[in-house]
């Protein structure tokens, strides 16, 4: 992998001498290039030395740092990341203006574009900011979305870079093989959301990212993929027919539909087991008792009635439990008539519901079970799908 990676002038580039040595981890040949805001941020001398070659800061051969021919560079390149990439150089990009190394060097470059937009969340939020997001990801850049969490302005909210594993797995995802290439697969993810009446629902804390990690990988790995959804906030995977759906008779419903045209099913979703026995068409009031009954009836289980088709596709199901982890599992995988289940633990919470990271056990009908360390969602993702396409060769 030959990858330029530019810098600009953020907090997050900091992170940018561990990126560039994980990225060598993983058999990266890597370019630096910095914005002359960058360098107030991190040093170029070691980012020079964790690379081993000269860094870039400016586009003028007689630079003391060595200069660039930005057109031999473009030669040799296959990828360009920009991470992490500011509010003004996404400007730049977006418009073509070439007043740096880094914004020359790109209209010069001509493989995979990788753009880590990261800001304050009210910067992020502009929409000028948003508009050349647009352009950008419309034009081909691979857009990697900044996450939420604490920033370094002491604010919370959207627009920090994601750690370095996510980048150097995203990044790899452009040189993967296509191993799915050819293969169907039909996505759930999220939660399913049953009303109680107008206002009120019973749902669960699924966030949906992990079933969309699996869509995303699956996608990047040539696969044609279909994702149905329960209600997140998240934002459809590129080149992924995403459809959207609410309770879990609609996902059934969707599910059922896409089926016919799938060969693996991924069941990601947090289904809801339950819901209301009746939907109240007015909100319902508060009553003098200081009790009240929500009577439930049973959702239909979806992935045993696909497990119960003919002919019937390579199916892996997900358990989320809270004890006895893998007993709970094999039990499901033989109830379910699934091929893989992936057991999570939901009981740890600094991995599965809601976090961005997660940890796993794979359990195969033979009873086999491969343990996933714990990773960023798109890491493990990959994992699983490197499970499926080497149980898929075996069939
Ligand atoms: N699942 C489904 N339809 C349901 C419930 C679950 O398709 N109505 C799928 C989930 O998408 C997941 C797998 O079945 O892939 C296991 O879900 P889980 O809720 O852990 O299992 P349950 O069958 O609900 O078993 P239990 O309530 O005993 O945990």
């Amino acid at each position: 992998m030959k990858v330029v990676l530019g810098v600009s002038g953020g907090i997050a580039a900091y992170k940018a001498p561990e990126l560039v040595r994980r990225l060598r981890d993983a058999g990266a040949d890597v370019r630096v290039i910095l914005t002359p805001n960058a360098a107030r941020f991190v040093s170029p001398l070691s980012l020079s030395a964790v690379s081993n070659h000269g860094v870039i800061l400016d586009q003028w051969g007689d630079s003391q740092q060595g200069g660039v021919d930005h057109i031999a560079l473009a030669r040799w390149a296959e990828a360009l990341l920009i991470a992490p990439a500011t509010a003004n150089v996404l400007a730049k990009l977006a418009s073509g203006i070439a007043d740096d190394a880094l914004t020359t060097y790109a209209l010069a470059h001509r493989g995979a574009l990788l753009i880590a937009p990261a800001m304050n969340t009210f910067m992020l939020q502009h929409a000028t900011v948003q508009a050349n997001v647009a352009t950008l990801r419309a034009r081909g850049a691979d857009i990697i979305e900044p996450e939420s969490g604490m920033l370094a302005c002491g604010e919370e909210g959207a627009g920090r870079m994601p750690d370095v594993p996510v980048l150097v797995e995203r990044l790899k995802a452009h040189f993967a093989a296509h191993d799915l290439e050819g293969q169907s697969i039909l996505v759930t993810a999220g939660p399913t959301r049953e009303p109680i009446d107008p206002v009120r629902y019973i749902s669960n804390r699924s966030s949906g990212r992990m079933g969309y990690a699996v869509a995303e990988a699956a996608q990047r790995r040539g696969a044609t993929v279909t994702l149905v959804s329960g209600p997140t906030s998240l934002p459809a995977p590129a080149g992924v027919t995403v459809k959207r759906v609410t309770t879990a008779a609609e996902m059934r419903e969707a599910v059922l539909e896409a089926l016919p045209s799938h060969g693996i099913v991924i069941k990601a979703a947090a289904v809801a087991d339950f819901a209301p026995a009746r939907i109240a068409d007015r909100k319902i009031k508060k009553t003098e008792s200081d009790e009240m009954t929500i009577t439930l009836k049973k959702n239909p289980d979806i992935l045993a009635e696909i497990g119960a088709a003919d002919p019937r596709p390579f199916i892996v199901a997900f358990a989320a439990e809270t004890n006895a982890v893998e007993m709970h599992a094999r039990e499901k995988l033989a109830r379910k008539n699934a091929d893989l289940i992936v057991a999570n633990d939901v009981s740890d919470a600094s991995i599965g519901f809601d976090s961005e990271q997660n940890e796993v056990t794979v359990i195969a009908r033979d009873g086999s079970a491969t343990k996933i360390a714990r990773a960023a969602k798109i890491t493990v993702a990959n994992r699983i799908l490197d499970l499926v396409v080497s149980r898929l060769a075996q069939k």
